[in-house]
């Protein structure tokens, strides 16, 4: 800095530190300066630049904020990842040439500085109503002529009028990257850009993996958005050959609303001003859902949120590895029953309602029509698959524009009402096998069926079985569970022959049961004991040690909240695991049937939430060994002749060493509708994702409806259902009406206060299991419970989940599981 403008800096500073700290809304070449506690403020008084602290007060960054609502973010930050220790900083405006620096030290360390299109002399930097902070000429206003906009320069959220994607000219990308976590604005490593691809999308990363693709546009909307009701947004795609990017904007302009790339959740979030509450409200969220993963069913699968398991092969085509489907693993995705050549005879198979593939190898032509790009499609042996790119007027069948897909088809996700046309290349035999079927309807047909096939078999299967997991007993536990003496641990072994008799051959009859590990039948011992027999699939691939090894181990799990293995059998290929067997089927079977569900009353299910509330503490509490389940759910809860639960089917459980408390694992299994959010879309899983599902399940034991069916008017899951009515100070509406004249509210509202800390968005603001018991077993005083995470608190959009209606008979979960194999 010379001595002219060191001492023009000087006497600014003088100046200025007689104002009011809001200076006006630009800065202009008679006062060039922004120091540290001085802001420009948007002529309309929404927006603010100045210096602030997310973290250490001694960290300042320069950024925007909505004034006065400052909400769980400031929208744009210059410094991100080099913070001014002090209140050193100061933004100067050269005035011979525009250029924007921030420096700290005594304007003697530039910590940043902007990257002009072109010199402006005698400059004017303004903050705009929109939020939008630009260095402009004094007399041009035109945004074409900008030099600099902070626009252009994303930090983590995207306002109305901004755009997501590329100026192809200058090269800009403008993507939005997550802060790194709460006190450090610095990137982390999520999040979302516009992918370039010859049919462009926008697609969310973690680090360099893609997370949730949000499909192309299709002239109407991007590919995989649902419909919405009352939408507040209009969005707004431009591809051209100068520019390709996505903007959001306002329906009601006096509306404030910000898009979020939250690092900590792993979620792109709205938020909506409410000016009556006078705070940001999450309006949406995404990821949606469980299907939203990317590429969860693999090539040529596609997900279908409404079933279990989710993923389904498209029509014609079969799991490439039938085991790993069969444990819900989905490995591999899907391949063509019948090979296809080139030159083979080839049509169509039109499926609907789909969310289109990843677009990375696409073609597109915007003027074709839809027999033109058939053709098209038809020529070449590698295209797999086309569909219009403009949908507007489709349902009159004028549809515009060709995209072509090459390679393999990845990431198709059902979309009821919302989804569009895709047409699959097959082969011509493999069509006229499915004949007619293909034109319309054709999987909603099949959903239909595939729901009334799982209902059918739902009452007809009790419950299952399913354990294979390590555990060390743990020693100071003795009163809640059965002392057993170091010579007993030998497992009786059962003879094949016996087994055989006791099952009548493994007769149909005595057919109890299927999962993802095998079958389960009831038996019946020489001495009349009643055991339910755990017939392992031959895929489960283990050794037979190792098979021994770990049924010694789970054998020595014993706590009376948890099934009881009585011993195995091996012989050959067959590996079975014997069990008692639970005359009363499980928990699903009473509280969602309508004639069952009069059964339990609020006393007995106090029991089973205490009993379930124990033997999970027991699973995570042991001292060397951490066992954690991962797919607790009411079908897992067995009941015993006098009603007491007992959790079963460990087949996800998962052994942590000594201090660790969870983990991380690729192969999210488990059961949507109780996967805590950092496990369904980030695989890790803790003590505290168990605390999550026991949240979910502590919920449905008190309302009687099923979290992964419900189907509210208003709301969009049982957790938010029981949110608002919990706000709205209408909690006990939530319970079931079998217990509702009966019941201690006292203890329902202590069941639902410790229900909702369950289900927070954060893994640290659950309890632990023992908390859990503690809260349960005495009058402590409850914390009350922050908004709920992960779902979305009142999101108007129409899914037509609730066609599939809450059924009120034992619906069969298919449960998803599989033995780690270590
Ligand atoms: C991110 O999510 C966490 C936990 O839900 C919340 O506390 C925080 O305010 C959010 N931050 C942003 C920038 O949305
Ligand atoms: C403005 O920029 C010019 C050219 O880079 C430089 O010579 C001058 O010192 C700068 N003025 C200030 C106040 O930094
Ligand atoms: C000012 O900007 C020009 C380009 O516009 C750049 O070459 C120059 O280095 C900048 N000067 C300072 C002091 O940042
Ligand atoms: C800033 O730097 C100048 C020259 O290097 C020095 O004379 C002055 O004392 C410094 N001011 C402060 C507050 O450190
Ligand atoms: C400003 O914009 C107008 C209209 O787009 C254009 O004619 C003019 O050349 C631009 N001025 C500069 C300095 O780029
Ligand atoms: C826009 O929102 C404001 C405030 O929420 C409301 O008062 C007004 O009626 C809305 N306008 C329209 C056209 O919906
Ligand atoms: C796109 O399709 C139109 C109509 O079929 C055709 O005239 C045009 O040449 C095509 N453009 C390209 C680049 O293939
Ligand atoms: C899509 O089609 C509709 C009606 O056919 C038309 O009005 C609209 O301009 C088209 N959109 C694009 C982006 O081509």
């Amino acid at each position: 800095m010379d001595s002219f403008s060191a001492t023009l800096f000087a006497f600014n500073l003088a100046l200025l530190l007689f104002r009011s700290a809001a200076i006006s809304d630009s800065l202009t070449a008679q006062n060039p300066y922004l120091t540290d506690g001085l802001s420009l403020v948007s002529s309309n008084g929404n927006f603010e630049l100045g210096f602030f602290s997310p973290g250490l007060p001694t960290n300042r960054y320069l950024g925007i904020w909505y004034k006065n609502r400052r909400g769980p973010t400031s929208v744009w930050v210059a410094n991100r990842k080099t913070p001014i220790s002090g209140s050193s900083g100061v933004l100067v405006m050269n005035i011979t040439t525009g250029n924007l620096t921030l420096f700290s030290h005594n304007s003697t360390v530039v910590v940043w500085s902007a990257r002009l299109m072109r010199k402006v002399p005698n400059g004017v930097l303004q903050l705009l109503d929109t939020g939008n902070l630009v260095l402009r000429d004094r007399e041009d206003e035109n945004p074409q002529n900008y030099s600099w906009q902070s626009f252009d320069y994303p930090s983590d959220t995207l306002l109305p009028g901004m755009k997501l994607g590329w100026d192809l000219r200058y090269n800009i990308e403008r993507r939005l990257e997550a802060w790194n976590n709460l006190n450090d604005p610095s990137p982390g490593d999520f999040s979302w850009r516009m992918e370039l691809h010859e049919y462009p999308e926008t697609v969310m990363w973690k680090g360099s993996r893609k997370y949730v693709r949000h499909g192309p546009w299709n002239g109407v909307r991007l590919s995989s958005r649902p419909l919405a009701a009352a939408p507040i947004l209009n969005f707004n795609f431009v591809s051209n050959e100068n520019e390709v990017y996505y903007q959001i904007s306002l329906v009601n302009k006096s509306h404030s609303v910000m898009l979020v790339m939250n690092q900590s959740s792993y979620t792109r979030i709205l938020y909506l001003w409410s000016a009556a509450e006078r705070r940001w409200r999450v309006y949406t969220s995404l990821p949606r859902d469980y299907c939203d993963n990317y590429a969860l069913c693999g090539p040529y699968g596609y997900c279908d949120i409404r079933v279990t398991p989710s993923c389904k092969c498209l029509e014609g085509f079969k799991p490439r590895s039938p085991d790993s489907w069969k444990t819900g693993e989905f490995a591999d995705g899907c391949e063509r029953n019948k090979l296809m050549n080139c030159g083979d005879e080839v049509g169509f198979a039109h499926l609907n309602q789909m969310k289109l593939p990843d677009t990375t190898h696409t073609w597109v032509n915007k003027s074709m029509n839809l027999e033109e790009c058939k053709q098209k499609c038809l020529r070449d042996c590698s295209c797999m698959a086309y569909a219009n790119t403009n949908i507007s007027g489709s349902g009159s069948g004028s549809g515009s524009g060709c995209a072509l897909w090459f390679g393999d088809l990845i990431d198709l996700k059902l979309i009821p009402d919302a989804g569009q046309d895709l047409y699959v290349r097959m082969l011509a035999s493999e069509i006229v096998m499915h004949g007619e079927a293909h034109k319309t309807g054709r999987l909603n047909s099949k959903v239909k069926t595939a729901l009334f096939a799982i209902s059918g078999l739902g009452s007809a299967i009790l419950f299952f079985i399913i354990g294979v997991y390590i555990f060390k007993r743990r020693s100071t536990f003795e009163d809640d569970h059965e002392k057993i003496e170091a010579h007993d641990l030998e497992l009786p072994l059962f003879d094949l022959s016996l087994i055989n008799s006791a099952t009548d051959n493994f007769s149909l009859n005595n057919k109890l049961g299927e999962g993802g590990f095998g079958t389960v039948y009831k038996g019946k011992l020489t001495n009349g004991q009643d055991v339910a027999v755990k017939r392992l699939s031959q895929s489960s691939g283990q050794g037979t040690n190792e098979f021994k090894n770990e049924v010694i181990l789970i054998a020595k799990l014993q706590h009376r909240n948890l099934v009881k293995l009585l011993g195995c059998c091996i012989e050959g290929d067959e590996k079975m695991l014997v069990y008692e067997y639970m005359p009363n089927k499980s928990l699903d079977f009473f509280i969602f049937d309508k004639t069952q569900r009069q059964l339990l009353s609020w006393s007995k299910r106090y029991r089973i939430i205490c009993g379930v509330a124990r033997g999970l503490m027991y699973l995570h509490q042991d001292s060397r060994l951490r066992i954690i389940h991962r797919d607790l759910k009411a079908s897992n809860v067995l009941l015993d002749m006098d009603m007491n639960p007992k959790i079963s089917d460990f087949g996800l459980a998962k052994t942590c060493g000594g201090d660790q408390t969870g983990g991380r694992t690729l192969r999210v299994m488990g059961t949507y509708g109780y996967m805590a959010p950092e496990y369904a879309f980030d695989g890790q899983f803790s003590v505290k994702s168990d605390a999550f599902s026991y949240g979910i399940l502590l919920l449905e034991i008190i309302s009687g409806k099923r979290s992964r069916t419900f189907c509210h008017l208003n709301d969009q899951n049982l957790i938010a259902y029981a949110w608002r009515l919990w706000k709205e100070g209408n909690i006990e509406e939530l319970l079931d009406d079998a217990i509702r004249e009966t019941c201690s509210l006292s203890e329902v509202l202590r069941c639902i206060n410790i229900s909702l800390l369950c289900v927070q968005q954060h893994p640290n603001d659950r309890p632990t299991m023992s908390s859990v018991v503690m809260m349960l077993g005495c009058e402590i005083p409850l914390s009350q419970p922050k908004q709920p995470g992960f779902f979305i608190e009142n999101e108007a959009i129409e899914m037509k989940r609730c066609s599939s209606k809450d059924k009120s008979t034992s619906t069969n979960e298919l449960t998803i599981t599989l033995p780690d194999p270590r």
